[in-house]
């Protein structure tokens, strides 16, 4: 695999798609435990998280709803720690098994705002899954349920996850090169 370059900056490969597939098939199975007995609602967590969410709802292969929320939080290469939602959710939650797919979790503010805002409907189970996890960079008190990778403060793209909206369509993941 070779280098990337998005506006400027030269990014090098970090995870291949083979490895992503396949720690997606651990989770799924992870998840269909966990979900026995219950009809999920994955919410997909627009934009980053549809390649993830594309993957992982079908390797979690039983009954089972999708549905997608858009938010906004992140501009460029650092967070503005606001979150609104820009597409909101449409369908009732209360009493059911909900699972939040996210592309990462980084200071972990849109997730605990995501999750403050669900709870409130009154879903019987809540659960977070996200495709990576960055621990050192959390500023809030929040534990996903389902992590893919957990990775160091590093800027990352592809498989979802952008640059200026950019390299989301990315196979693999890249990440950022130091000089
Ligand atoms: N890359 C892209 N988007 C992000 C990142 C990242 O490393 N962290 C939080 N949002
Ligand atoms: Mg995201």
């Amino acid at each position: 695999m070779k280098e990337v370059q998005y506006n400027g900056l030269t990014f090098e490969p970090y995870i291949e798609k083979e490895r992503i597939a396949a720690r997606i098939k651990e989770l799924a199975e992870v998840i269909k435990q966990d979900c026995k007995g219950t009809i999920p609602l994955f919410i997909c967590v627009l934009n980053g998280a549809f390649p993830f969410a594309s993957d992982l709802v079908r390797a979690v292969d039983i009954d089972a709803e999708i549905t997608f929320i858009r938010l906004k939080s992140y501009e460029g290469m650092g967070s503005t720690g606001v979150v609104k939602q820009v597409l909101g959710l449409a369908e009732d939650i209360k009493d059911r098994t909900v699972i939040i797919v996210e592309d990462i979790v980084d200071t972990g503010t849109t997730i605990k705002n995501l999750v403050n805002d669900l709870k409130k409907k009154n879903p019987a189970q809540l659960k977070v899954a996200t495709l990576l996890f960055k621990p050192e960079s959390l500023k809030e008190d929040v534990k996903p349920d389902y992590v893919g990778f957990s990775i160091p403060t590093k800027f990352i793209i592809g498989y979802g996850l952008d640059l200026d909206g950019l390299a989301r369509n990315l196979e693999d993941i890249y990440v950022l090169k130091q000089d």
